[in-house]
């Protein structure tokens, strides 16, 4: 028997912009998907937050083959992170499977290494995706993340110094119009039709995550903020905020967070709102809760 856990993400910068090669920011969460797995007969899961089983047994047959693991397992999973929410649920439990099974043959892996492996089974659920969500569910931290091709050096995973650790806010609209793939590609026949168009909101999401990586080193939280807001307008750009989302930007920014946007794949999901300090992401979280959806709070950068 052996246990591994991968952490819940949120990204603060960069999402969709991501799968194109732009550079992304993403921060590890205090929730953590804890996955324990026991040697038998047969692969099977047990969990009272994963209703759709087979697709995560599909993506741990696909962990265990890039591991070159032969045997199976029980496998209890404790999500610890709302499912498809834009948080990286899934991430996290297949990183928490590979940290387990690394754990189970007492072999010791880098956390490159179990992204990667982690990344087989992200491809069960997402289709292609970017990496940046295993990437983040291994390493937790502050990381900038870029997706590259292998033959130029493979993607960039960079530890991002945050000189002054903060506190954002996570607001559920505990919706979802789509998964990431559908709202992946729908992001990617808007490009189609626009490519012009999409050019210059590339250049203008780089520019933002150049001046957030300084802000972020500054501990300028009021700039890191403005940033986020305007990511967010990039984001709705995109046609991926809906009313929930807007509902959740707009009573978080009402409330005096410094910062708001959608975080992940949007179409509902999670937003990310930027508080002033712990007692400021407490109002923040509470106003998001008047509105009636789920919100906590979480503590970055140390
Ligand atoms: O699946 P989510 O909601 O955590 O979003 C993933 C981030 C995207 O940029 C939308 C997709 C990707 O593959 O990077």
């Amino acid at each position: 028997m052996a246990v591994g856990i991968g952490y819940g993400k949120s990204i603060l910068f960069g999402e969709h912009f991501v799968v194109y090669g732009i550079p992304a920011i993403g921060i590890g969460l205090m929730k953590k998907a804890e996955v324990e797995v026991i040697k038998s007969p047969n692969m099977s899961i047990e969990s009272k937050d994963i209703r759709d089983k087979n697709v995560f047994l599909q993506a741990f047959e696909e962990i265990k083959k890039g591991m070159g693991v032969k045997d199976n397992f029980r496998v209890k999973i404790n999500a610890g992170i709302p499912l498809s929410a834009g948080m990286g649920s899934s991430a996290a439990i297949c990183v928490g499977f590979a940290r387990a099974l690394a754990n189970e043959y007492k072999t010791r892996f880098k956390s490159e290494q179990i992204a990667a492996f982690a990344y087989q089974g992200e491809k069960v659920f997402h289709g292609n995706p970017s990496g940046i969500d295993n990437t983040l569910a291994a390493f937790g931290g502050t990381i900038l993340f870029q997706k590259r091709p292998f033959w130029l050096g493979g993607d960039i995973i960079r530890h991002l110094k945050v000189k002054k650790p903060f506190w954002i806010v996570i607001g559920n609209t505990g919706k979802r119009m789509g998964s990431t793939k559908e709202l992946v590609a729908g992001v990617k026949s808007l490009k189609q039709k626009n490519e012009e168009i999409f050019a210059y909101l590339f250049v203008l999401e780089r520019k933002l995550i150049e001046r957030a990586i300084k802000a972020l080193e500054r501990g300028d939280l009021e700039e890191l903020g403005q940033l986020m807001n305007m990511n967010h307008g990039l984001l709705s750009a995109l046609g991926v905020s809906t009313l929930d989302n807007a509902k959740i930007v707009y009573m978080a920014r009402k409330a005096g967070a410094l910062g708001a946007k959608l975080t992940g794949a949007g179409g509902g999901g999670c937003c990310i709102a930027l508080a002033k300090d712990e007692k400021h992401a407490k109002a923040v979280a509470d106003a998001i809760k008047r509105e009636g959806f789920d919100a906590f709070c979480s503590k970055v950068g140390e």
